[in-house]
């Protein structure tokens, strides 16, 4: 071995030694912050245990015959819950919430809001026919309107209303 060799290897052996030493370090540290924060504040905390016992309980639960099941007496939602549909208010806001879904860009077969070429056939039809065809659902040459919009919980007068703003302003 040359000088220089000896001299680049006994470098580079106390570079690699230096940093395995660091890394030991780092690791020894890492165990000893985890060591108090891990188990304690994650694993033992009463809201993790709680929060990982209601991911993994099971899907379903069997009432049995002769035993108490009164803790699976399944609650309504409560009224006004986030879950409740909104019923809009007028025929603008109909629009808005469940219309634009399709007639907005058009989607599967619907005119389009403003598209008078596509709206013109329509109207012709007559007032009648397209609350009809609104209320109760059609299948055309286009695609298929679901009744209401697919929102059946909403009133007739509400859907009038809707197409009333969708041929007025949209048609
Ligand atoms: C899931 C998509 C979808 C939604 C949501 C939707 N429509 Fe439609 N609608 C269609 C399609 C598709 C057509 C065209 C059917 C055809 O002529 O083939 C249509 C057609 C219509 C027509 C014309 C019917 C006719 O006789 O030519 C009216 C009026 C109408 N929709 C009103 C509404 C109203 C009001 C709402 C909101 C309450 C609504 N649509 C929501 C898809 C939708």
């Amino acid at each position: 071995m040359s000088k220089q060799d000896t001299h680049f290897f006994n470098t580079f052996s106390m570079i690699i030694g230096g940093l395995i030493v660091i890394a030991l370090i780092i690791f020894a540290l890492a165990r000893v912050v985890a060591g108090r924060t891990q188990e304690p504040e994650v694993y033992s905390d009463p809201k993790y245990v709680d929060s990982v016992g209601e991911r993994i309980k099971p899907f379903a639960r069997v009432a049995v015959a002769g035993a108490d099941n009164s803790a699976l007496v399944i609650a309504a939602p409560a009224q006004g819950s986030a879950i409740a549909l909104q019923v809009p208010k007028d025929g603008p806001a109909l629009y808005e919430a469940v219309c634009k879904n399709c007639h907005a860009a058009g989607l599967v077969g619907a005119p389009k809001f403003g598209d008078r070429t596509a709206w013109a056939p329509r109207i012709a039809k007559g007032k009648a026919a397209l609350y009809e065809h609104a209320i109760k659902g059609y299948v055309g040459t286009a695609g298929a309107m679901p009744a209401k919009g697919g929102r059946t919980d909403l009133g007739d007068e509400l859907i009038k209303a809707g197409v009333d703003y969708l041929v007025l302003k949209g048609g």
